[in-house]
């Protein structure tokens, strides 16, 4: 069977679903056999705690779902105590009964590993097992995710109750996949720092460079006296006087993940062998840096992804963290790395936001429309389904202010009929959009070599990679072309134009991949501060930018962080246009044979480069050495990326966003309105409003917090 019939297949399980029939062997054999992981069935459900609903309300629970077209539930994630109420003494019989009822209302399910909350009485058995935080404070059991990753009673006794989960399960009907742990690092340090992760960490280094000598040396050691005559002397960072060394402390955030990555894997080996017909995924939030999430899905079935746009609107609120204008852009980016995550494959949206959101305090309840604005935005960037969280809101809990598809006397919530139509709508779609990969013609650097290594060190306090990142990808983004995240260690021929802000730390391989890219044709488009450090977090020994000199056709003359001085920057050629306030931090450029594009206009280094573009091979590179306020910042993006050929796929005013997936010669282009006035989209060519199945072309109106998907093909 190819791709198209065994969609057709899925598809059409799926719809049998819907119309109450029970999902049977054979619709689970058709639909998750080995190759059909690729191929996975229509996802369109809600995360469900039966373990918190008296038994009696299971029943008119999985009819109502049933009825609002539910899928498939994802549960069972934090219900350890319930399931193991004794260390070794096992109790999965309430778990098969909400099985049970629910696989008899044709609702699929995606059962959770519970590790991510471990029960009482194993944190009082076995104290050892509780995570250590940066500041050297052991967290209190209490809440969840207090655990050391490394500790190896914590992942024997989570291996443990997997296991059983795993072997009872297997061949449940109804049961179609497995969600492993919840959210890993997502804690409140991101990180442990006890002994145990000290022991895994000193062998993690054994392994990596084998010999204490070439520690000692690539870290540089001799400083203040660090020299490591046994592996047992290395320490962890935690407080310790005066700053750690820098690159103990980048290894150390990448063990910390390794360690996580292979906690999370003993669970997948398992998962695969006990239960080689189910799909196998964690979730996860896209935009932290304590795990990498390549690593985490490398070997998963797909990418899994939490999506709570209401937690960005509460922290602009009180504009301490992403300023409001970078609100649509910061949640697509969570989209977009996701996907890339797996390099473009469809990722499903394990939580999506379904009303108020938070715990001791929550956002607002989001303007009618959306909640399926939201939806479809996932969508557009390449989700395959979408998963509202929660069923119900519930009376007690850390999470009593979580807001659910039901309210706390469980009538419906003040989107639940918007839900409903969002599941009638994105699965009128069907499989071959929401599989289709999404176009993208840009990269955007996505590394966390540099990431980590910034936040250890960035230079001037107001320096985050993050924010660089959210600035540069709305830019990008600004001109509506498809943008993928990559870590630029592999080919990028595909793209016209990279992006790279703040690329700190270049590997030798990255700076190899970045000059081909050059060479071949491609516009590089690097930030300040590029290429300063090596992967080991040492400064390097050649004028900067280090490895990429010669392809950006640039030294560097200094380096600055600024702080209450003025500066700006003065355009010319075809950047012309009004001058600019350079904030944070200047690369003070001297050009090679390269063109001057802009200068600094105060100061000692007044009319010295502050922006060059260089003819490398087939190519252009182009530095950016000043920090600019986002519209500079894009102003100038958008001239670099409109030479390099990127065109839009429709113009459009700002809180408006355009997509586009396609395959199979189809394509499916989404025009998301996320503002809260009507608007208009003007694009060229004739389409199918594939939600009205209608032709359409011209002027596109969107109402407030609107939504139009146009197909063509
Ligand atoms: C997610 C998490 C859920 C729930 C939700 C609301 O990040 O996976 O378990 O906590 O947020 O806080
Ligand atoms: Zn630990």
């Amino acid at each position: 069977m190819n791709r198209r019939e065994f969609l057709l297949v899925g598809g059409a399980s799926l719809a049998a679903l819907h119309s109450g029939r029970a999902f049977s062997q054979s619709h689970r054999g058709a639909l998750l056999s080995e190759a059909a992981r690729e191929d996975l069935p229509l996802l369109f459900g809600t995360d469900y705690y039966p373990d918190q609903t008296p038994e009696h309300l299971w029943e008119e629970d999985a009819a109502a779902m049933a009825a609002a077209g539910v899928t498939n539930v994802r549960i069972a994630e934090f219900a350890w105590a319930l399931m193991e109420p004794e260390e070794g003494h096992f109790d999965f019989r309430w778990l098969e009964r909400a099985i049970g009822i629910l696989h008899a209302h044709g609702i699929a399910i995606i059962l959770g590993t519970p590790s991510a909350a471990p029960p009482n009485w194993l944190s009082q058995k076995y104290p050892e097992v509780l995570e250590v935080n940066d500041q050297g404070v052991t967290l209190s059991p209490g809440s969840r995710r207090f655990t050391c990753p490394t500790n190896k009673t914590y992942r024997h006794l989570s291996l443990t109750i997997a296991t059983q989960m795993a072997q009872k399960f297997a061949s449940t009907p109804g049961v179609i996949g497995w969600q492993i742990d919840n959210e890993f690092t997502l804690g409140s340090s991101g990180r442990c720092y006890c002994k145990y992760c000290r022991a895994g960490f000193q062998e993690w280094l054994r392994a990596k460079y084998k010999s204490l000598d070439t520690i000692n040396q690539l870290w540089g050691t001799v400083f203040w006296s660090n020299t490591y005559t046994d592996f047992d002397q290395i320490p962890v960072p935690l407080p310790s006087g005066a700053p750690p060394n820098p690159g103990l402390a980048l290894d150390y955030d990448r063990y910390q993940s390794y360690a996580n990555v292979s906690f999370m894997e003993e669970q997948l080996a398992m998962l695969r062998k006990q239960c080689p017909s189910h799909f196998i995924t964690t979730n996860n939030v896209g935009l932290v840096d304590t795990i990498d999430m390549r690593d985490l899905y490398r070997n998963l079935d797909f990418a899994a992804y939490d999506n709570y746009p209401g937690f960005f609107a509460m922290s602009a609120g009180d504009g301490t963290d992403i300023p409001s204008q970078a609100l649509v852009p910061t949640i697509a980016l969570g989209h977009d790395l996701m996907r890339c995550a797996r390099d473009g494959k469809p990722f499903l949206v394990m939580e999506e936001q379904s009303g108020k959101a938070g715990q001791p305090v929550f956002s607002p309840q989001p303007e009618p429309g959306q909640i399926r604005l939201w939806s479809y935005q996932a969508v557009a960037h390449g989700a395959m389904g979408i998963n509202y969280f929660r069923w119900d809101t519930t009376n007690f809990g850390a999470e009593e202010y979580w807001h659910g598809m039901l309210r706390h006397d469980r009538s419906h919530s003040p989107a639940f009929d918007e839900m409903l139509q969002t599941f009638r709508e994105l699965k009128s779609l069907g499989p071959d959009a929401l599989h289709a990969p999404c176009e993208a013609s840009i990269a955007l650097c996505y590394d966390l070599a540099s990431s980590w290594a910034l936040s250890i060190q960035p230079g001037q306090p107001k320096l985050r990679y993050l924010n660089e990142i959210i600035s540069w990808y709305g830019a990008v983004r600004a001109t509506q072309a498809g943008v993928d995240l990559v870590p630029a260690t592999q080919d990028l021929s595909r793209y016209k134009v990279l992006c790279a802000p703040v690329m700190y730390v270049v590997s030798a391989q990255q700076a190899e991949t970045i000059r081909r890219f050059v060479e071949g044709g491609g516009v590089f488009i690097a930030g300040f501060r590029l290429g300063v450090k090596d992967e080991h977090s040492r400064i390097v020994d050649t004028p900067l930018p280090g490895l990429l000199r010669d392809v950006m056709g640039v030294e560097l003359l200094d380096d600055q962080p600024l702080y209450s001085e003025k500066q700006g920057v003065s355009f010319t050629g075809p950047l012309t246009g009004p001058a600019a306030p350079c904030h944070i931090w200047a690369d003070i450029l001297e050009p090679q044979k390269t063109e001057v594009l802009a200068t600094y206009t105060e100061g000692a280094y007044a009319g010295k480069a502050a922006i060059t573009a260089n003819s490398f091979g087939k190519g252009k590179a182009v530095y950016l050495g000043a920090h600019l306020e986002p519209a500079d910042l894009g102003r100038v993006l958008g001239i670099f990326l409109a030479s390099a050929g990127i065109k839009p796929i429709a113009a459009v005013k700002t809180g408006v966003e355009v997509t586009r997936r396609s395959a199979g010669g189809r394509t499916w282009t989404y025009l998301l309105n996320h503002s809260s006035a009507p608007q208009t989209v003007s694009i060229e060519g004739v389409y199918r409003d594939a939600l009205k199945r209608s032709p359409i072309s011209g002027a596109i109106g969107l109402e407030p917090y609107g939504v139009r998907v146009l197909m063509q093909g």
